[in-house]
């Protein structure tokens, strides 16, 4: 009776092994390796442990215990064989859990981005001027007092000077150099007439600050293309012929637009140009928007880089970017181009 015991035990666990590789998970590459180590594995397979126990076994029973653990051996072949099978077939075979054709889980489509509205209208800004025979240069968005203000003719007490006005970084003269950041861009054409000799034929964009009552149309940060022409022979009649011709190609052929005389220290005469703006809730039917500063560069302004005011003349310009922005697609707010909504920018 008692060499019973053991075998006894080896069927009721080849039983047990056999309930095990029934009820094992197999949907994947690395549930079907693991099941393969686990019950068949060479050194430590459960399987393969059982044969090692046959040694146990009666002679009178060995066959039949034999023949049991064949089958159980088998069972977990036909098993593992048929896992691979259906794993090989299926799309989701893979050497890793991944399965690269499940659909994406983050909750929406990742939608790609575009061009900022402001980024459009200065291209196509500058797309007109280059087409017109500009060229297109940079200058830095902190300058100091000359370029922002001296050079340009600005009078020591001007009031755009004032701390009010300005963001300062360094105290103005004769405190300190007067470190800015631009409040404009007509410092560029400082730097430009410093380095070249007419003719000169060039376009600025760029950023500028200013410490603003911020409303709807005016921020406290904006951008200009600023325009400059020194030639000799420019009169005012081609600055009004090139910002007639610009505003047509940016608005339209029936724009209209008038020029009201204005001051700026850095040009004489000045004028201001504003477009109107068409809006059937207003009662006069729209208003008045101003887009730009103009005027022919003043004599003085020459001298201060060196170049004779007798033999050149030559007018500048200085345009809001996100004026013309709100004027071309009829945006109420100056704000809403900080704002980064998407709802905002998506529509554009
Ligand atoms: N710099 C002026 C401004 O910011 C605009 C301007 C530019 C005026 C060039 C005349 C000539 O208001």
């Amino acid at each position: 009776m008692s060499t019973e015991a053991p075998t006894t035990s080896l069927v009721e666990q080849i039983n047990a092994v056999s309930a095990e590789i029934d009820a094992a998970t197999l949907t994947n590459a690395a549930e079907a390796e693991a099941f393969r180590i686990r019950f068949l594995g060479r050194k430590s397979g459960v399987v393969t442990d059982l044969f090692a126990k046959m040694k146990e076994v009666p002679g009178e029973r060995r066959k039949e215990t034999g023949q049991r653990l064949n089958a159980l051996k088998q069972q977990a072949q036909v098993r593992l064989d048929a896992a691979r099978n259906d794993l090989a077939g299926s799309p989701k075979s893979t050497a890793s859990d991944i399965d690269l054709t499940l659909p994406g889980r983050v909750p929406a489509p990742i939608e790609p981005g575009t061009l900022h509205v402001l980024t459009q209208t200065l291209h196509a800004i500058q797309n007109i001027f280059q087409g017109f025979g500009f060229f297109v240069a940079y200058g830095p968005e902190i300058e100091d007092d000359w370029y922002n203000f001296t050079a340009l003719n600005f009078p020591p007490e001007h009031p755009a000077r004032d701390m009010q006005d300005t963001f300062f970084i360094e105290a103005p003269p004769p405190k300190g150099r007067g470190v800015v950041l631009r409040t404009h861009t007509s410092p560029v054409q400082i730097r430009v007439m410093e380095r070249e000799k007419p003719p000169i034929r060039v376009i600025a964009p760029g950023r500028v600050f200013r410490n603003e009552a911020i409303s709807y149309k005016s921020y406290c940060l904006f951008h200009q293309v600023e325009g400059l022409v020194v030639d000799e022979g420019v009169t005012f009649a081609d600055l009004k012929a090139m910002l007639h011709a610009f505003a047509q190609a940016f608005y339209g052929d029936d724009v209209q637009m008038r020029f009201r005389p204005s001051y700026f220290p850095f040009t004489e005469p000045s004028a201001e140009v504003d477009i109107w703006w068409e809006d059937e809730n207003d009662p006069d039917g729209g208003r008045w928007m101003e887009i730009l500063g103009c005027g022919m560069v003043d004599p003085n302004v020459l001298e201060n880089v060196g170049i004779d005011s007798e033999r050149y003349t030559g007018y500048a310009f200085g345009m809001g970017v996100e004026r013309q922005a709100m004027l071309r697609h009829d945006i109420p707010d100056i704000r809403l181009f900080y704002e980064n909504d998407v709802r905002f920018l998506r529509q554009f």
